[in-house]
């Protein structure tokens, strides 16, 4: 079994539900508490042992770049003035073992279709996926890290699920559980958006996966789904014949920082902790 050491951020999404902040902001720059909502994601990654992290970027998108690169004007002014502390603050954005790529999706064809986007530099390892707008709050250790412990257990791709009312599953990828009472839940398939009534189960995936490279391969031919997008969902699903997957009911708080709702509660969240 190859270790996890790569993880890919598809942040290239529009983030309409937060226009007009959006027009200029990248959605994962906007800031729960004092950091932005990348940095938790980050944070996640580099805690489970990730030291390469590819950052699937797009338009408007420059200021994710700038965020994890060095600032010497700033860092010589804070060093000038002797503000250590907030300097410290500054150079540990990232840690200096871990190494940041970053590619460009041209156009937003789809979450599918942006971890593709990183495919060269994955090669034929492992790779973790996580979608920043999912904030974890992870107990008593970060999803990444109790997802990595399944891995390396089971040695099969682990999504993160959560269960949900099924008014809420058209929103999720939903997969089908082998059997219910079984921890981690082994997966007999897996379905994007699905109604209410057509649902195999509310077991919803959230923004946490680690896969392994036949997900890739079978994302290099994979055609539009719901939304006319092409899915990563839909390529897991191609993949699942296989019984190597395993669902992960994750220890934690989520907030859907995707919408307005959840973004103000992690807030609260994180502000009052
Ligand atoms: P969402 O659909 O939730 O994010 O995609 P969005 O498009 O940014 O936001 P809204 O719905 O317009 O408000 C989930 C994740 O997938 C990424 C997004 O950046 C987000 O992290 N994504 C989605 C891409 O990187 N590329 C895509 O083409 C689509």
């Amino acid at each position: 079994m190859k270790p996890l050491k790569k993880a890919i951020f598809p942040v290239a999404g529009l983030g309409t539900r937060f226009l007009p902040a959006t027009k200029s902001i990248p959605k994962e720059m906007l800031t729960v508490v004092d950091r932005p909502l990348i940095q938790y994601a980050v944070d996640e990654a580099v805690e489970a042992g990730i030291d390469t992290l590819i950052f699937v970027t797009g338009r408007s998108k420059r200021a994710i770049d700038d965020y994890f690169d060095r600032s010497p004007e700033l860092e010589a002014e804070l060093e000038a003035k002797g503000k250590t502390e907030a300097l410290e603050i500054v150079r540990n954005v990232i840690p200096s073992h871990v190494k940041c790529f970053f590619v460009r999706q041209s156009h937003p064809l789809g979450l599918g279709h942006a971890v593709l986007c990183a495919a060269d530099f994955i090669g034929d390892e492992p790779f973790a996926v996580l979608l920043p707008d999912d904030l974890i709050d992870g107990t008593p250790k970060g999803v990444m890290t109790q997802m990595l412990d399944i891995y390396r257990r089971t040695e099969k791709a682990v999504l993160a699920i959560e269960e949900v009312p099924l008014s809420e599953v058209h929103k999720y990828g939903v997969i089908k559980p082998k059997n219910q009472d079984q921890y981690p839940l082994e997966v007999a398939g897996i379905i994007e958006k699905p109604k209410a009534e057509d649902a195999p189960s509310n077991w919803s995936v959230v923004g946490r996966y680690i896969l392994t490279p036949d997900v890739m391969e079978a994302l290099k031919n994979q055609e539009p789904g719901t939304g006319g997008e092409i899915q990563l969902t839909d390529a897991i699903a191609r993949c699942v014949s296989s019984g190597g997957f395993v669902g992960h009911p994750f220890h934690g708080r989520r907030f859907d920082c995707g919408s307005k709702r959840g973004f103000l509660e992690a807030n609260m969240h994180y502000g009052l902790k």
